[in-house]
């Protein structure tokens, strides 16, 4: 297996961004593996089966222009909840990591089930008030209110660590990042000195 960093956590907590600058940094591979659910509830939204749908992504399907609204967020959630869907991702996921030099996969279950054995493991989290206010700040859309934001984000959340499919919780050796108070440029070296370190 390649040098494999895995970092999972909740919506909105900075994974996407720190997970881009690391790989940025080392010149590793990236797979956002929240795109693979969210496609595939969108094409559940179509009419497709969510097996079906899983199994039958393709990469034009990861650049869909309506996968990051949070209905699309909420709708993979929904899908990601279901054993046979997460079971059909497994091993596009386990690949990317084993066919790059070096990767660094986003999650939910990255530490916990896709890649149990990588090099670095984080859990990057920060306060429920702190993830919806980026989260809103990002969606810039007049039509939402920051409490709505923060329903969703608890919402999805709550249905993320409460399913009995690989549930998100941090890995037993994974490291911890919160970046409730704590800016990006904080953030990111937090998580470049942690690989670093173990290069
Ligand atoms: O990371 P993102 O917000 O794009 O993920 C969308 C949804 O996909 C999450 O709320 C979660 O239900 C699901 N997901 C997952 N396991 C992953 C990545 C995402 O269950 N490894």
């Amino acid at each position: 297996m390649a040098f494999t960093v895995a970092i999972d956590g909740p919506a909105a907590a900075g994974k996407g961004t720190i997970s881009r600058a690391v790989a940025a940094r080392f010149g590793f591979a990236h797979l956002d593996t929240g795109l693979l659910y969210r496609a595939t509830g969108a094409r559940v939204a179509d009419g497709l089966a969510p097996l079906v749908a899983a199994q039958s992504l393709s990469p034009a399907d990861l650049e869909r222009g309506d996968l990051r609204t949070p209905e699309a967020g909420q709708a993979a959630s929904r899908v990601a909840a279901m054993p046979d869907v997460r079971a059909a991702l497994v091993t596009f996921q386990r690949s990317f990591a084993a066919r790059h030099g070096g990767a660094v996969l986003d999650g939910r279950d990255i530490g916990t089930v896709i890649c149990p054995d990588a090099d670095v493991k984080l859990f990057v989290t920060a306060s429920d008030a702190v993830r919806a206010h980026r989260r809103w700040t990002e969606l810039a859309d007049p039509a939402l209110t920051l409490d709505a934001v923060l329903e969703d984000l608890r919402a999805r959340d709550r249905r993320d660590s409460e399913r009995a499919a690989a549930p998100l919780r941090p890995a037993d050796d994974a490291v911890v990042i919160d970046t409730s108070e704590m800016d990006i440029d904080a953030a990111v070296e937090a998580a470049t000195a942690l690989v670093s370190a173990a290069r």
